[in-house]
């Protein structure tokens, strides 16, 4: 038997100023499209935008619905929109914001277990690496890649 360890590494940052210009405007976007959040259940507001290869920035955010299952989150919101969109363009970035009542949370939200999977996806299918920015108050976690953040992922599409 060997123990074996898994490193996760990211950034972490005190305010959207610091990141480059595309990814402050994707963080900006993200905080916009929070206002669209309908979360009369939870009162837990999520926006997400996603940058897409060709520059546009596809926001989402939470839809609730009386029936729970039936709601969606911020990323899903956003990722299906790109993805239906335009299915040959590849998304290169997702930025996440989320707190009560339209507020932003001081310790940055993360992506739930089936939306980290639904990144995968999306980051398999562009072939190149997803950037992740969870936007808190005074703090920013800024991945590289979707494994970073779910390691260990399953992918059928790489099983011969
Ligand atoms: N939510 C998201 O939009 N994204 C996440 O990654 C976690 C949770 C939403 C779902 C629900 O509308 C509300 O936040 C409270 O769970």
């Amino acid at each position: 038997m060997e123990i074996k360890s898994i490193h996760i590494a990211y950034q972490e940052f005190n305010s959207i100023e610091e990141l480059n210009q595309t990814e402050q405007k994707l963080a900006y976007k993200a905080i916009e499209a929070q206002q669209n959040s309908y979360a009369p259940y939870s009162n837990f507001n999520v926006g997400a935008a996603v940058l897409m290869k060709d520059g546009q920035i596809i926001c989402g955010s939470n839809q609730e619905n009386a029936a729970y299952p039936s709601g969606l989150c911020a990323e899903r919101t956003a990722l299906f929109a790109a993805g239906s969109l335009d299915k040959n363009s590849s998304i290169e970035a997702i930025a996440l914001v989320g707190g009560e009542n339209l507020s932003i949370c001081e310790e940055p939200i993360s992506p739930c277990g089936a939306c980290r999977q639904v990144m995968a996806e999306y980051e398999m299918r562009s072939n190149k690496p997803l950037i992740i920015l969870l936007i808190g108050k005074n703090k920013i976690k800024r991945f590289e890649k979707v494994q970073d953040l779910l390691p260990l992922i399953f992918n059928s599409l790489k099983i011969n």
